[in-house]
């Protein structure tokens, strides 16, 4: 029988991509008070701020922070910068920082972030922007 080639790879990582998604918006038996960041496999340590680093912190981090605005830790994105915290734990369409990477104003130079870059960072913040 012959089979369809495929990457085993990219099928991997689309599965992985998915099921962080999925795991993090499935109603209440997976709500995130009840098993914590850690079970979600989606914490700031570990997901968000590896993508953070690559695309933002050049213009957001150590001696550089464009409006006020560090990006290297969740109580600095709690902080915001001049217009205000970046992240509302719970709600992505109020977090300025979504807003920005929605919109394709942030990074303002570039590639824009992938959708499954963009996926993740939404669905963290829904889950509560765990560090
Ligand atoms: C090349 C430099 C550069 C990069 C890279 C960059 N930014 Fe910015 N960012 C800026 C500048 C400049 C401003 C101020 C824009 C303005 O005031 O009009 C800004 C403003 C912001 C603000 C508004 C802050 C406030 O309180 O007013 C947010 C949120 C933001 N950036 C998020 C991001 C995110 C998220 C990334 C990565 C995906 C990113 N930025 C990457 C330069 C950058």
């Amino acid at each position: 029988m012959v089979m369809p080639r495929m990457s085993i790879r990219g099928l991997l990582l689309l599965m992985l991509i998915l099921s962080r998604l999925t795991a993090c918006t499935t109603g209440p038996l997976m709500d995130s008070s009840r098993f914590g960041g850690a079970a979600h496999g989606m914490t700031f340590a570990e997901v968000i701020g590896p993508i953070l680093s690559r695309a933002c912190l050049e213009c957001h981090g150590g001696e550089s922070l464009e409006s006020g605005l560090d990006l290297s830790s969740v109580p600095d994105l709690m902080k915001g910068g001049e217009s205000g915290p970046a992240v509302v734990p719970g709600n992505p369409g109020a977090s300025l920082l979504y807003q920005l990477i929605e919109e394709e104003t942030m990074p303002p130079e570039g590639e824009p972030l992938s959708a499954a870059d963009r996926g993740l960072i939404e669905a963290w913040i829904k889950a509560g922007a765990n560090p």
